[in-house]
């Protein structure tokens, strides 16, 4: 037998009411800011993603789903969708409408190769939200006001936000100096996915989650604390903001991010019950990634919401999330008459807006009616030979187990 493959899973009917939930809410929410919706092809050029999430990262490492097409070419299933939204910037020419230019993708596919577990998986969904074109620190703060009423406006509670600032490429490689120093004398305390981190990627280190790293961590000198002048007024104008705007956050330094796009502000929404795997939502600022893509110097800021994760979290937190399927009205029908009869009306009550379901042909009339209670139908229309004739239904209300017949023109 087939199974799904490992880290994906199917969205079955009963599931989908959540879907649809959240995808709702992101779309109404993403265009009262402002935002359009972009959609943008599941797999790119595999160098689109080495270029921009970075070669020492576990995405582009270990986690990318990278295959040679028919024609050689070296395609990757897409692990996020900022690269993919940059690269489609600059192909169509974006950065000659008004700037910044508010981009979202919605319940979009990603994959990346880890270990499944509660809230991992290898094919996964994010709400991708990108303003590209403004570097000022106002557009990050309606990225996080954007990224949290999200989370409010589902109904989830007790989140918290991490903000952080890593500095740009003026200051950022004198705190990087300064960060080795100080764990050159602690390397062989560290665990080996951190001695390999302080040559190729220092500023991970401050991100590991094995217990042993941790007292070094908190200890570490701090990115906020060696910003240039430019990024400092960045970080305070922000935190300003945020203030003002009444969003609660934390500053923390630990907060580094694992893509290598990113440029001052970072930050992250977590729901209360903490784990390595928990994080509801996650981005930056990432001034220099559409240069580096080829094109002119772009400031631009953005996130993206791991829409499993929100979906997890919904259910742990009980929220009330509508249902999405009406309960249908069944219609039995009881020989070849019946069942012409039966097919013209069931297209006239949909053509009204009402879920109708023709119970399966051929099968007694009791047969026909445990099929309705099964479904759980609110209504069931008999349909026998005199109803026929009279162009009527005999309607049951299954709730109140009463009946009565209606002629056909009163059934709507
Ligand atoms: P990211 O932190 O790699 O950032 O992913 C964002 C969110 O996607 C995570 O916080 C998490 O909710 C969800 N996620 C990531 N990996 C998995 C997985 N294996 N299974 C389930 N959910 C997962 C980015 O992708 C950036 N592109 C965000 C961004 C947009 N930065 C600027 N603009």
């Amino acid at each position: 037998m087939f199974k799904a493959p490992r880290g994906a899973v199917d969205v079955l009917p009963d599931e989908q009411n959540y879907w649809r939930y959240v995808e709702e809410k992101a779309a109404s929410l993403c265009e009262r800011f402002g935002y359009r919706r972009t959609d943008t092809p599941i797999f790119e050029e595999a160098g689109l993603f080495v270029r921009s999430v970075g070669e020492a990262t576990d995405v582009v490492e270990k986690e990318m789903y990278t295959f040679e097409d028919r024609s050689g070419e070296s395609m990757t299933l897409r692990p996020e969708g900022t690269a993919p939204v940059c690269r489609a910037y600059l192909e169509h020419g974006m950065h000659v409408l008004p700037q910044p230019v508010r981009l979202y993708l919605s319940r979009a596919p990603m994959f990346r190769y880890d270990r499944p577990q509660a809230g991992r998986y290898r094919q996964f969904h994010q709400l991708s939200v990108e303003a590209i074109g403004d570097p000022d620190a106002s557009v990050d703060a309606e990225i996080i006001q954007l990224g949290w009423s999200y989370a409010q406006d589902l109904g989830l509670r007790g989140l918290s936000l991490a903000v952080n600032s890593i500095g740009d490429p003026a200051c950022r490689p004198a705190y990087l100096v300064i960060l080795k120093d100080y764990y050159r004398a602690h390397l062989s305390h560290l665990c080996q996915d951190c001695r390999n981190r302080y040559e190729r990627n220092p500023l991970r280190l401050l991100d590991c989650k094995q217990e042993r790293c941790h007292p070094y961590i908190a200890s570490a000198p701090r990115s906020s604390d060696h910003l240039c002048n430019a990024c400092k007024e960045h970080w305070n104008q922000l935190l300003g903001y945020l203030e003002a705007l009444g969003i609660p956050y934390g500053a923390s330094h630990r907060l580094v991010r694992g893509l290598d796009y990113y440029t001052r502000t970072v930050f992250e929404i977590l729901p209360p019950e903490e784990g390595g795997q928990s994080t509801i939502l996650g981005g930056g600022r990432y001034d220099g990634l559409i240069q580096q893509l080829g094109g002119p110097p772009t400031p631009a800021v953005g996130f993206a919401c791991g829409l499993e994760r929100v979906i997890l979290n919904l259910k742990r937190q009980e929220v009330p999330v509508p249902e999405i399927s009406p309960r249908p009205v069944v219609i039995v029908h009881m020989g070849l008459p019946a069942t012409h009869y039966a097919m013209g009306l069931a297209a006239r009550l949909r053509k009204d807006g009402l879920t109708v379901i023709l119970a399966p042909a051929q099968r007694s009339l009791r047969a026909q009616m445990r099929y309705a209670s099964a479904v759980s139908a609110r209504y069931a229309l008999v349909i026998g030979e005199n109803e026929v004739e009279r162009r009527s239904a005999s309607v049951r209300d299954m709730d109140a187990a009463s009946q009565s017949e209606v002629p056909e023109t009163d059934l709507a």
